[in-house]
């Protein structure tokens, strides 16, 4: 066997060394996944109902445009007025996608899309859905609703 050969042979060697190396690595990920797997999660620590609700507030360019920072304003005294700092937080968001619906404004987990209100909507919105459950239908967009709409238009 030649010079080359047994170096060919050396590199390969070590090449399966590193492989079987870090196939046990992968082996104990695995089992460390696979405990993950087993602990699963109970339902109370994923429980929605024990979760604050999110309330994302637009304030990108066309919300801006929109007075969104006047909605931003309201939502925040409103949530003050009715004692709901712990069962509601609030962020503010660039852009939900919505531009054209401006101001916009996204409640979570049930990711429901408030379009086109005024601040003074506010205030029905945080009694009736961030403290009584209900999403205010009136001020609700469903974006999947008029990408059905717009099927039914083409077919
Ligand atoms: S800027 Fe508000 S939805 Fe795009």
């Amino acid at each position: 066997m030649g010079r080359e050969a047994q170096a060919s042979k050396k590199r390969d060697s070590r090449r399966r060394k590193k492989r079987q190396g870090s196939s046990r690595g992968r082996d104990s990920a695995g089992e460390a996944r696979s405990e993950l797997v087993e602990s699963e999660p109970t339902a109370s620590a994923w429980d929605e109902e024990n979760r604050p609700r999110r309330v994302f507030v637009c304030i990108g360019p066309s919300c801006s445009d929109q007075k969104s920072r006047g909605i931003l304003t309201e939502l925040k005294k409103q949530i003050e007025r009715q004692e709901l700092e712990d069962r509601v937080h609030v962020y503010t968001a660039t852009c939900l996608s919505h531009c054209l619906r401006a101001p916009v404004m996204q409640v979570y987990p049930e990711g429901t899309f408030y379009c086109n209100i005024l601040p003074r909507d506010v205030r029905t919105i945080v009694s009736e859905h961030l403290e009584g459950g209900q999403a205010v239908e009136h001020f609700t967009y469903d974006p999947f609703a008029a990408v059905r709409w717009n099927d039914e238009i083409d077919s």
